[in-house]
């Protein structure tokens, strides 16, 4: 039989690679980026299946271009906004991601961002190494307390719970904003309370975003939003960039609508709004929610076998659009 064939997008951890190495010919990109589109779109040709990465956007074009053949597209990632699933499930392709293995990772890091810049410790740490350091002082970098403050969370899944398991060691007051409440077993559990999105706004000392980016949540937090917060709370974004309005945040940022931010994800990545870099109350880090040793070797791992058990004609754990299944039992692909 003949072995199928896998292109992955960049180097991941070798774990990941030596589990497709087992089933495919698998072909790893050696470019040292971001693929640019025009190699992307030549590497997948004919490919039985793609590993990518959130970095890499995986449209019709790439599936036009992969062509008949692609029966799986593993992305190395929980969030899969970068994959235009509609048109994959059109086509009998699944889509697979990467959950649950990246959730204490990326919390530790939403709760790094918020001490951080709460305690002003990236600005601490400048001032120390310019050599500005005269002692001790009564009122030296003055910040705002996070054991007992309110937690706000928009979005009560995987991440965002974990960050209520954080918060109950803090003695923190926790709301949360989902589409949905959870059980009430979880919400005792995490002594967390569903309030609308305008009322967790209004109340939180740190509003912390874990929503995927959808439709619905581009932009979830904007001027309006952002006038909503009081001016000595904090926003915290570890779920991805467009879920903020990044100029309004710069100018609230600027004009002290609120206190601070900080933020793993931006709109353009890699862009940056250059008036983020100008302003010291907002402490910014490039994407590195789930940049563990330990994780990233899972997620390498998840994703392979996710991307293996599909070409094998199985269901993969992590599939993310179910509905082509059916699909595919139509077309006698199954
Ligand atoms: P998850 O378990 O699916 O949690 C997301 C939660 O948001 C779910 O409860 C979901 O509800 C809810 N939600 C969806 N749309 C919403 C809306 N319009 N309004 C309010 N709530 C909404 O996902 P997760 O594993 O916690 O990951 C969350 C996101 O974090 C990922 O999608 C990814 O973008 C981001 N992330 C970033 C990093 C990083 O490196 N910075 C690392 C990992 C993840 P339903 O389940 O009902 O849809
Ligand atoms: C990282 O941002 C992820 O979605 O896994
Ligand atoms: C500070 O270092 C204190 O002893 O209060």
């Amino acid at each position: 039989m003949r072995r199928p064939t896998v292109f992955i997008t960049r180097r991941i951890p070798e774990e990941g690679i030596r589990i497709v190495a087992s089933f495919c010919e698998v072909e790893v990109s050696d470019f040292d980026g971001v693929l640019p589109r025009k190699m992307l779109l030549e590497k997948v040709q004919g490919k039985d299946g793609i590993l990518c990465l959130l970095t890499d956007t995986i449209d019709r074009e790439v599936m036009e271009a992969a062509g008949p053949n692609l029966k799986v597209i593993a992305n190395y990632a929980v969030g899969y906004n970068n994959i235009d699933v509609e048109e994959a499930t059109r086509r009998g392709i699944m889509v697979t991601n990467t959950p649950g293995v990246l959730t204490e990772t990326t919390a530790d890091l939403a709760w790094a961002l918020m001490m951080s810049v709460a305690r002003r410790i990236v600005e601490a740490d400048r001032f120390v190494r310019a050599g500005k350091f005269r002692g001790w002082e009564p009122m030296l970098f003055l910040g705002t307390d996070v054991y007992g403050a309110t937690l706000g969370i928009v979005g009560f899944g995987r991440i965002g719970q974990a960050m209520a398991r954080r918060a109950l060691g803090f003695d923190m007051t926790v709301l949360y904003y989902d589409l949905q409440r959870v059980p009430e077993e979880i919400e005792r559990q995490y002594r967390a309370r569903f309030v609308p999105l305008p009322e967790l706004l209004q109340t939180s000392d740190f509003v912390s975003l874990h929503v995927p980016l959808t439709k619905d949540t581009y932009h979830l937090i904007g001027e309006r939003e952002l006038r909503m917060m009081k001016q000595e709370a904090y926003l915290i974004n570890t779920a991805r960039g467009p879920v903020v309005d990044e100029k309004a945040l710069v100018r609230a940022l600027r004009e002290g609508w609120i206190r601070g931010a900080a933020l793993d994800v931006f709109e353009r990545e890699p862009e940056v709004e250059p008036e983020l870099l100008e302003l010291e109350n907002v402490v910014l880090a490039p994407h590195i929610g789930s940049a563990s040793y330990a994780t990233r070797t899972k997620m390498a791992e998840m994703a392979a076998e996710n991307l293996v058990k599909a070409l094998q004609g199985e269901i993969p754990p992590n599939l993310v659009n179910p509905e082509v299944l059916k699909g595919r039992a139509h077309r006698g692909l199954s």
